[in-house]
């Protein structure tokens, strides 16, 4: 039995996965760690905490199927965290994470140092305070002794390939949202990096995510259970191994993924850039290709934060029925005309990236009158997260993203009320993924095109990813969601000022 072991390091745990050639799910496993918030828009993890988790599902998965029939190792992860290693492989600090706000003042150092043309030419983004380079000079900043003894930056899943290999190996997707990777070119930009200071030397070597990075050595056999010399590729950072996961590896096809934050997906021959900056265009895991993105940090998060504040009720509702209360929440929006009589949620509960890279964004019902009910409140968090996506989705039309369908993945494409929401505010049919295990098949696939198993990328995913339902457009809803999101769209512009006021207080 030749299987194919997926990991993705995410933010809220590991995960990994074990699939046949057919893409068939034979055995998984996953474990949590904790999220470090020591100040105010600080998000940090023990890279310490990865690995014992990495540990710990292989082990489960090597219990269950055997080591000698694990033939390649993918790995997938949170992107554009930092870790610093001394010249021993000693993590120095612990790893500040992708969801991190603290560095503008580097940003703005960054853009000054390099300039903002270079930077657009050589890595095809502005540097926005959740990418890996500002948070190396916030360390040179605030921590110069730590700063002084950095033989190496790594991004977290690549911590857990040193681990397991010995290497120090990264890909082209996940570099790419470190601002110092050249993307047309696919490997570090020396223009950048010099500029910054940051020796090439401190950087990993960058591989295609197809090809093979390291081998997994003696010492991560011992931990995981792994067979030594059992191939590790590439791999990719989550999003772009969630995208291989949903098929989405020819143009046309389009993904939205709503797990905590929100991503909208679409594949690129070639690195096109949103003149206006508002998109993230990254290496893609298939070699030489590209991908456009756009990222809002609350998508599924907003919805948690409803649940969590105020559908106390509704959760003990569903503990006792021993559902789940996002089902009784999307319930009681469905109850409510699609509009929800005018109220509008923003959902900026943690600042936001895509369109509107602004850390100290907040959330806000705009529209409440005593009519309005919870269920109303609960349809406008579907609805403005909704609106949201399509920021992104206007963005890539005007772009000329050819968009043919679109398929819905993560956690809110569970829900059926939330997809006919999304198909309705896209104008889109929405298909969702057979198997939707999100990152850590990406990476499976990937591991399977290195060991040979799947000739390309692409076939893997033509034998494996089978779309699953689909939800028709209503076209009357469609129109009045046309309508509200034009509303909607003029929401931040008149409020940005207000909410930098209110961040001071
Ligand atoms: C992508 C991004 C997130 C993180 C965490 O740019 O910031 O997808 O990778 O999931």
């Amino acid at each position: 039995m030749g299987l194919l072991l997926g990991i993705d390091i995410g933010t809220s745990g590991t995960k990994a996965i074990a699939v046949d050639e057919s893409g068939k799910l034979v055995a998984s496993a996953s474990a949590e760690y904790e999220l470090l918030t020591p100040q105010p828009l600080w998000a940090e993890q023990r890279p310490r905490d990865w690995w014992t988790a990495t540990c710990q599902v292989c082990q489960q998965i090597v219990a269950q199927v055997g080591s000698e029939n694990i033939v390649s190792v993918g790995l997938s992860g949170q992107m554009h965290g930092l870790v610093m290693l001394d010249k021993s492989g000693q993590v120095l600090r612990d790893a500040i994470l992708w969801c991190d706000q603290r560095t503008q003042a580097q940003c703005d150092q960054i853009t000054a140092r390099v300039g903002r043309d270079t930077l657009v030419n050589e890595t095809a983004n502005p540097v926005l305070t959740g990418f890996t380079a500002p948070k190396i000079l916030w360390v040179r900043e605030n921590e110069p002794a730590i700063a002084e003894r950095a033989a190496m930056h790594l991004l977290p899943k690549d911590y857990v390939r040193f681990q397991l290999t010995g290497e120090y190996a990264t890909e082209v997707s996940d570099a790419s949202g470190t601002s110092l990777l050249n993307v047309s070119q696919r490997k570090w930009s020396e223009a950048v990096c010099s500029a910054l200071d940051i020796s090439l030397d401190t950087l990993p070597g960058v591989y295609e995510s197809v090809e093979v990075s390291g081998r997994i050595s003696a010492e991560g056999a011992r931990a995981t259970g792994l067979r030594e010399g059992t191939p590790v590729v590439g791999g990719g950072g989550d999003q772009a191994a969630g995208a291989v996961g949903n098929g989405i590896v020819r143009s046309g096809i389009i993904s939205v993924t709503s797990g905590t934050s929100g991503v909208v997906f679409a594949f690129a021959d070639t690195p096109a850039v949103d003149p206006r900056l508002r998109m993230h265009t990254f290496c893609h895991a298939v070699p030489g290709k590209w991908h456009v993105m756009g990222v809002m940090l609350s998508a599924g998060g907003s919805l948690r934060w409803f649940r969590d504040t105020l559908s106390t009720q509704e959760k003990s509702v569903a503990a006792r029925l021993g559902v789940d209360p996002y089902e009784l929440i999307t319930g009681e929006a469905a109850q409510v005309a699609a509009g929800s009589e005018g109220l509008l949620f923003l959902p900026y509960l943690t600042g936001e990236r895509t369109p509107h890279p602004d850390p100290l964004a907040r959330g806000a019902f705009v529209g409440l009158t005593v009519r309005h009910t919870k269920a109303h409140m609960a349809r406008a968090v579907l609805e403005g997260v909704s609106f949201g996506l399509r920021d992104s989705l206007e963005i890539m039309k005007s772009m000329n993203i050819s968009i043919g369908s679109a398929r819905a993945s993560g956690g809110g494409a569970k829900s059926e009320v939330w997809r006919q929401i999304q198909a309705d505010v896209f104008g889109l049919p929405l298909s969702t993924i057979a198997i939707d295990e999100g990152p850590a098949l990406g990476a499976a696939l990937l591991a399977g095109v290195g060991a040979g198993i799947y000739g390309s990328v692409e076939e893997a995913c033509d034998g494996v990813v089978k779309t699953g339902s689909s939800t028709r457009v209503n076209e009357e809803n469609v129109a009045l969601y046309d309508r509200l999101y034009g509303t909607y769209a003029e929401l931040y512009p008149a409020l940005k000022g207000t909410f930098a006021r209110l961040s001071g207080i």
